[in-house]
């Protein structure tokens, strides 16, 4: 009889656990590493046999009956329209970065409302719930108003970013300026006088322009689109149940986390598949070592100047080592025989295999973290966003070496190559600090799952809100009891010097008065 309650109780936590939700994912940051990252997710959850609706600058490859794939088409041709100078872009000093960013970023809630794939999502029944909406921070802020119209479900935030400073907004999660650095900085955790005067700065610009301009243009795209009736997505930004972020304390700085924001870092590595035949046997027979060379899907490897190529392909020619390079384009005028190009080449694969000594990347999260679950150092040539702070951290960790765009001549490249490979101690730093990273209680991708069905088995999990964000700034920052303190602690000392100034001056006016 214990026996078959203990099962029956069994079966209905496993059958309350395992209810199919009907789950939105609103995914519109365009690009394509954050697709794949977002991907695993998707995937993870409909193996768990959840219903997903994924509303996405791509189609899901592969989506099986569990998913329904809406596209933003035409997303990357509208945000590729301007044609960025990659160089430029990497000189750009981060506030004029953030005007740039919060710009696109209006434009990309603009374009995703317009899209096709929305409007097939808006068609949906007017009772149609959701159980669950996923939204991507920075892009994804302006979609929050469609709550309302798929029956107001607990919100979760995943970010294939780093742990960005809008991230904290809905929790008050504390970001002191004093030992965090922002992404967009190229600072350590421990910081100078004037870093941390550059970093608090930086801070304020952020909170200014979020407020007086990301949350005013989120309303009113979002009123523009789904009329003056919509939830306002500023108001329910504050409503988020969970945010998952791409960080791990192995590799960014320690930082203090509310239970609602997760880290995942990760979660989109697999674990190594078959290469293909010809790459296999490629790889297999280079004794003397690979290199793989790949500036990740943003920056176009044809894009780079001339003399930059010329001065890539003189080095690589000169080293004993073969080199695997991510090439868009058809042919690579004045390809040296040790190299071998390849438009598309499984990266997180490759970097499986044993004989890759050095990947040479734009240091974007994904690739560094793909390169360090794996244990290959690094040579990073950052361009823009988090890529320099990527590198800087690498650098710390002794697993990577940093080299400019601007500085890239043959000399330059072939000293940088050499020292991380030939000094074995980059090596070494590497497999310590993969065997941190890999070192946890289950996969990222299991834990982002778990929260998943946590707040939806919770209904939003209020319950780990924090009381941060009931508080007025000058309550969160202790001002008042500050000032309190100091008054209570003034007021009677100088009563008290006012007192024995006033008793030393009469005494003396009295002898005074004697002496005459
Ligand atoms: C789809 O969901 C069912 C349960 O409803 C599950 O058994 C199946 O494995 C899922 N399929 C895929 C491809 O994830
Ligand atoms: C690039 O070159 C400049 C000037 O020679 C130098 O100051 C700087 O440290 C170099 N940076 C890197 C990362 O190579």
């Amino acid at each position: 009889m214990r026996l078959h309650l203990s099962l029956i109780t069994l079966l209905l936590g496993w059958v309350s656990v395992t209810t199919a939700a009907n789950i939105l994912m609103l995914l519109n940051v365009p690009s394509r590493s954050h697709h794949i990252w977002n991907s695993a997710l998707v995937t993870a959850l409909a193996e768990r046999g959840h219903n997903v609706t994924v509303l996405a600058t791509l189609p899901v490859k592969k989506p099986g009956p569990n998913v329904t794939s809406l596209v933003l088409e035409g997303m990357y041709e509208f945000t590729e329209e301007e044609e960025f100078d990659i160089e430029e872009m990497s000189e750009m000093p981060p506030t004029e970065m953030l005007d740039f960013m919060f710009d696109w970023v209006n434009s990309i809630c603009d374009f995703t409302f317009k899209n096709k794939g929305m409007k097939t999502l808006l068609n949906y029944p007017d009772n149609f719930k959701f159980d669950l909406i996923i939204y991507e921070p920075m892009c994804g802020e302006c979609l929050l108003g469609l709550t309302k119209r798929f029956g107001s479900p607990p919100l979760i935030g995943v970010n294939g970013f780093s742990h960005t400073h809008w991230v904290d907004y809905p929790f008050g999660n504390p970001n002191n300026p004093s030992y965090i650095p922002d992404v967009m900085l190229p600072y350590s955790d421990h910081m100078t006088f004037l870093q941390r005067m550059d970093n608090f700065i930086l801070n304020l610009r952020m909170d200014h322009l979020w407020n007086s301009k990301v949350l005013p243009n989120i309303d009113a795209i979002s009123r523009k689109y789904l009329g003056p009736s919509s939830a306002v997505p500023s108001e329910e930004l504050l409503k988020v149940s969970a945010v998952m972020v791409n960080t791990h304390p192995s590799f960014d700085s320690p930082r203090p986390l509310l239970p609602s924001v997760v880290n995942v870092a990760g979660i989109h590595v697999k674990e190594p598949k078959p290469l293909p035949k010809d790459l296999q046997e490629y790889m297999d027979n280079a004794k003397e070592g690979v290199i793989f060379f790949s500036l990740g899907t943003n920056i176009q490897s044809q894009k780079l100047k001339e003399e930059k190529r010329q001065a890539i392909l003189s080095a690589f020619a000169e080293l004993p080592e073969k080199v695997l390079w991510k090439w868009e384009a058809d042919s690579l005028p004045g390809q040296p025989k040790n190299v071998k190009v390849g438009k598309w080449l499984p990266q997180s694969d490759i970097l499986a295999h044993p004989n890759v000594r050095l990947f040479i990347t734009h240091s974007g999260l994904l690739s560094t973290q793909e390169s360090i679950h794996r244990g290959v150092p690094m040579l990073g040539i950052p361009f823009i966003a988090d890529q320099k702070i990527n590198i800087q951290k690498s650098m710390r960790h002794g697993v990577g070496l940093r080299l400019d765009y601007k500085n890239i001549t043959k000399e330059s490249l072939l000293k940088a190559i050499r020292t991380v490979i030939d000094d074995p101690s980059y090596a070494k730093n590497m497999r310590e600090l993969s065997s941190k990273f890999r070192d946890r209680p289950e996969t990222p991708l299991e834990t982002a799952v778990f929260w998943c069905e946590y707040v939806m088995r919770h209904k939003g999990a209020s319950h780990l809100r924090s009381a941060a964000k009931d508080l007025y700034l000058f309550q969160y920052l202790l001002l008042d009891v500050i000032a309190f303190v100091t008054a209570a602690t003034l007021v009677p000392v100088s009563l008290l010097c006012y007192c024995c100034k006033k008793i030393f001056s009469k005494k003396s006016v009295q002898k005074k008065i004697k002496k005459n």
